[in-house]
């Protein structure tokens, strides 16, 4: 079994199921999304993409994003997952939620990875509040919390980091700029990528692929074998 990392979903199923192909993912291996996964969905229309992803041989684990109907996906029991909380959506799909550090084995390996998701939409003003966007796409104080718990029990030190959005110092050299009203996540992002010790760092907001010195990729349609 392989762990894979890839770019926003934003529950296009045709699209997921072409990286997939594209990339000679087996059966049983898990799929990391880093965000606007898009497929957990009350809406009608997004109903037939959700059922197909769920009865795909892979398994789909995925951070939020800013494009996440939250107040469906809040609906989902949490529930004690590779030693983090998580919610189980359906067998084969988990949702890592924000400030959660995660143990997984993979072929005898076993690798930690914290998930912090969430961003700012910056068009937010050509959207509906409460239908389109909602205001838990940022962090609350109480995941900030969370984070640094889970960050202080293994010392600082993960394996990988997967996040929506990016460190400033990261989005510049990749020409963009970050919201000032991303501010506090941004400053939090910024301030662990100065204390955490860590291997690799996946985020997708971007929409684009770039690997980085200093170990940070910015993914989008491609799929990058983790583990
Ligand atoms: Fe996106």
């Amino acid at each position: 079994m392989s762990v894979w990392v890839t770019g926003d979903t934003h529950g296009m199923y045709d699209n997921l199921i072409e990286r997939i192909s594209e990339n000679n993912v087996k059966e049983n291996d898990s799929i990391i999304v880093t965000g606007d996964f898009g497929f957990v969905s009350d809406r009608p229309e997004r109903r037939e993409a959700f059922l197909s992803l769920m009865r795909e041989n892979y398994r789909f684990w995925f951070i939020d994003g800013n494009a996440e109907e939250y107040p469906f996906l809040e609906t989902f029991r949490i529930e004690l997952w590779s030693s983090g909380n998580a919610r189980i959506i359906t067998p084969n799909i988990v949702h890592l939620m924000r400030g959660e550090v995660y143990e997984i084995e993979c072929g005898g390996r076993r690798k930690t990875i914290f998930c912090m998701g969430g961003a700012y939409s910056v068009d937010r003003q050509y959207r509906c509040e409460s239908v389109d966007w909602f205001p838990q796409e940022l962090p609350s104080l109480e995941a900030y919390v969370r984070a640094d718990r889970a960050l202080e029990g293994c010392q600082y030190k993960v394996d990988h980091i997967i996040t929506h959005t990016a460190p400033p110092s990261v989005a510049e050299v990749l020409g963009f700029s970050i919201a000032e009203e991303e501010y506090v996540l941004s400053s939090y992002l910024e301030e662990l990528r100065r204390r955490v010790v860590f291997d690799q760092w996946f985020f997708g907001h971007f929409h684009t692929d770039k690997r980085l010195p200093s170990g940070f990729t910015a993914v989008h349609d491609k799929m990058i074998r983790m583990l």
